[in-house]
């Protein structure tokens, strides 16, 4: 068993309700994300939304985005700091990329913004096109790329400006395997960069999204009430299905895919 504490919270949703006129979409959510802390290691934070298409996943990134007010509750950061917009990089389902830029023109305007890349913007940028497999087409119009690679360009943009809180919405859809697995292997790479780097996903890829985190949440109604809420945490470091390569062939990683099966 890897040894690790969970220290200061880096993100407390509380109480979180969203209803579009009588129709309740979210209720009562709430979680705490604390910053994991593993002796002689830099580690950083994976978690996982799972839930059903519709369940109100994107709504619920939009609301820990800042970008949609909830009807009651608050997300804040730090201890107490409540969420702005812009605290966090968005990688969203449809790729939001400026059609009038070149993908490499987008990709160094977006590691100019990180301070820590001072001096090294152009090398970086060439380096995140090289493990992605976009060198090639660096000098395209997002137009002119397929719906995976603009969604690459998408999660290399969020990454280069180097924000602590990336929210990833179906990041693993629209990518052929070969392509997912650098993907997968890049985000765990961007969760160990920093100790204070967090990563939430909300996906429908329960396989892919229990494989890359180290908590995953399940969104689901319950008990014939209107509105998604968070009907369980899953510890997966207690259950010693985090940080190793070969998580996927755990029997306990088989039995924990069933189990949320059965809880969607
Ligand atoms: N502006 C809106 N007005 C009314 N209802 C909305 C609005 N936006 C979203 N909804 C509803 O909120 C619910 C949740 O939508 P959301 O996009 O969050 O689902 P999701 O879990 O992300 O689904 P998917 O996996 O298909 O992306 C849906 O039932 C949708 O109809
Ligand atoms: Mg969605």
């Amino acid at each position: 068993m890897t040894v690790y504490q969970k220290k200061e919270v880096l993100l407390q949703a509380s109480n979180i309700q969203l209803q579009y006129g009588d129709a309740p979409i979210l209720r009562d959510i709430n979680f705490c994300i604390k910053n994991i802390v593993r002796p002689g290691m830099l580690q950083g934070q994976v978690v996982s939304l799972i839930g059903r298409s519709g369940i109100g996943k994107t709504q619920m990134l939009k609301i820990l985005a800042g970008l949609q007010q909830p009807s009651a509750g608050s997300i804040t950061l730090f201890g107490n700091r409540p969420a702005q917009a812009g605290d966090m990089g968005v990688i969203f389902q449809n790729y939001y990329l400026f059609y009038w830029r070149t993908i490499y023109q987008s990709l160094l305007l977006a590691a100019r913004q990180n301070p820590l890349l001072k001096g090294k913007e152009k090398e970086t940028v060439e380096q995140y096109l090289s493990n992605f497999g976009l060198l090639s087409v660096k000098h395209y119009y997002p137009g002119q790329l397929s719906g995976g690679q603009q969604q690459r360009v998408s999660i290399m943009q969020q990454l280069l400006k180097g924000a602590s809180f990336l929210l990833l919405d179906e990041p693993f859809s629209g990518l052929d395997v070969c392509v997912l697995d650098k993907v997968i292997e890049l985000l765990l790479q961007v969760s160990l960069s920093d100790e204070l780097k967090t990563l939430i996903i909300v996906s429908h890829d329960i396989q892919h999204a229990v494989a890359i985190s180290d908590t995953v949440y399940i969104l689901g109604t319950e008990n014939g009430q209107q509105g998604a809420t968070i009907k369980k945490e899953i510890d997966l470091i207690e259950r010693d299905l985090a940080w190793h390569s070969d998580i996927q062939r755990q029997p306990a990683f088989s039995d924990t895919i069933e189990e949320i099966k059965h809880l969607l």
